[in-house]
């Protein structure tokens, strides 16, 4: 084991479970964390079982009771010292992220940023839950809302930011006054282990255990428990809209809480005045960046007529510019996808997209290396191609050329996903109209910035089968909490509200 894992905390074989203390020997059996850069192992994690899930759930239920009882302010100070241990661990944590998940080093070390950046963020908020206050209808009354910790929160992340989105998550929640259980990806059980580690340095020596859990397991045993589980009032999950719809089924049923951020397929559009300089690079981070695996991923492109055919020559000829290789190497542009499941995903799409007429004007194929490499891909798309309504996780880009800025909204528009949306162009007016509520129907709309890379401090999700959550800034904190109303009659009288005179 080389001495910046071992830094982390990372052993041959990993315990996947900790309230606080890591349970030596979990009861889920074991998983091989595998790094898509050579698809050799890094590291055995044992995942926990139902059992050990209960385990983590009796702390955090116990944690519940004396952790909200913390004034926020207090608490805040607590998430300001996992930031700084973060800050500090910043380099091998972000190179774990790298090595475990595959995207390149800036990127991976930029996840890392986005979890102190949240963390910043936290502590800030600490001192900001604010409540309303409203006039009565009464007099000497007095109306107010209050907001109160939930309970524990149930974390589901996926294996494209293994760690800024428990960030999100478990950050805001902290604060709020809820512990929390988190099943990371069973892609990327090390970089959960390596940030629990992080965590219980900072726990420990505040004297407080149970706050941050985690169990990694399968889906199918302690995701199902977890999404069932009547003590967890919200779910907070991110992945597949097939995932998020199972998720948001079974704890609808419960009539529990869901946030959920699901599939997305963002587009951008490209008005004739646009600056192509920037349309470019944006479009190259959109789409390429992550090797396709973000869900605000740059999957469309809408080339208005008069700029299409230059600025399609212009984007193959950047796309062969494009440095495929390990993410660890600071040359390298892309780096490999996930897994030889995401590799085989990506040609049956391919032959989708040849079957349904679509021209591949760049890329389309799998490198002859080991790890899971491919080719970003440009696409030529034919109008009504089943395929582009898919979220296929994958450096691949359709491109469309359209007249106004009302065709391309409304081939914008005309898919299932809703998340992230973005216009290029000179003109105020299409900017505007692109905002509009006769714009993009999106969660997140820019206009000359790609759609991808969103900062913290806005609220993120989409809409439609996105999933309609909102993490991370803005005011999502309310989510993680429940709003008391509460009125106080300070009078001698009882006056009943809408004038109602009863029994007088
Ligand atoms: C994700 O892909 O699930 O806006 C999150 C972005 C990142 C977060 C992506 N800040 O691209």
């Amino acid at each position: 084991m080389q001495d910046w894992l071992k830094s982390l905390g990372i052993q041959e074989v990993n315990s996947g479970v900790c309230d606080g203390r890591w349970v030596e020997k979990p009861g889920g059996g074991e998983l091989v964390s595998v790094s898509p850069i050579d698809g050799k192992p890094i590291a055995r994690v044992l995942q926990g079982s139902e059992a050990d899930y209960e385990r983590v759930m009796d702390s955090a239920l116990d944690a519940f009771g004396s952790w909200r009882m913390l004034p926020a302010p207090r608490r805040g100070l607590v998430v300001r010292d996992i930031c700084d241990e973060l800050r500090r661990h910043k380099e091998p944590l972000g190179r774990l992220v790298t090595l475990e998940m595959g995207k390149i080093y800036t990127e991976g070390q930029g996840e890392v940023q986005e979890m102190i950046d949240m963390g910043d963020f936290a502590v800030g908020l600490s001192r900001q839950l604010y409540g309303l206050t409203m006039h009565s209808e009464r007099s000497r009354h007095r109306m107010y809302e209050q907001w109160h910790p939930l309970g524990v929160v149930g974390i589901i992340s996926a294996f494209n930011f293994p760690v800024a989105v428990w960030s999100w998550n478990a950050m805001i929640a902290a604060v709020c006054g809820d512990t929390m259980i988190w099943k990371p990806s069973s892609l990327t059980p090390l970089t959960a282990v390596a940030t629990q580690q992080i965590v219980n340095r900072v726990m420990d020596a505040h004297n407080l255990r149970g706050v941050f859990g985690l169990v990694v397991g399968r889906g199918s045993t302690v995701g199902e428990k977890m999404i069932n589980d009547r003590r967890v009032p919200l779910v907070s999950a991110t992945g597949s809209t097939p995932m998020g719809r199972r998720i948001g089924e079974v704890v609808g049923k419960r009539l529990g809480r869901t946030i959920l951020e699901l599939g997305g397929n963002n587009a951008i559009i490209v008005m004739d005045d646009a600056d192509p300089k920037l349309a470019l690079r944006a479009i190259l981070f959109g789409a390429v960046g992550t090797a396709g695996q973000r869900c605000t991923t740059t999957r469309r492109i809408f080339l208005q007529k008069g700029i299409a055919e230059g600025f399609t020559k212009k984007l193959v000829d950047s796309y062969k510019t494009i440095r495929i290789g390990d993410p660890l190497d600071p040359g390298t542009v892309m780096g490999p996808l996930v897994d030889g499941d995401a590799v085989e995903t990506m040609m049956k799409a391919l032959d989708a997209i040849r079957a349904q007429g679509g021209e591949i004007l760049y890329g389309g194929k799998k490198l002859d290396r080991p790890g899971h490499y491919v080719e970003p891909t440009i696409v030529k798309a034919r109008p009504g191609m089943a395929i582009v309504k898919e979220e296929t996780f994958a450096p691949i880009l359709y491109l469309f050329t359209v007249d106004s800025l009302e065709e391309a909204v409304k081939l914008h528009n005309s898919v299932d996903q809703g998340l992230s949306s973005a216009i290029f162009t000179r003109n105020l007016q299409a900017a505007e109209a692109f905002l509009s509520h006769e714009g993009s129907d999106c969660g997140i709309a820019n206009v000359n910035i790609g759609t991808s890379g969103a900062e913290i401090g806005g609220a993120f999700g989409g809409e439609k089968e996105t999933g309609g959550g909102r993490e991370a800034g803005s005011d999502s904190w309310k989510a993680y909490m429940r709003r008391q109303t509460c009125t106080i009659n300070w009078s001698d009288e009882l006056p009943l509200a809408q004038g109602v005179q009863f029994g007088e």
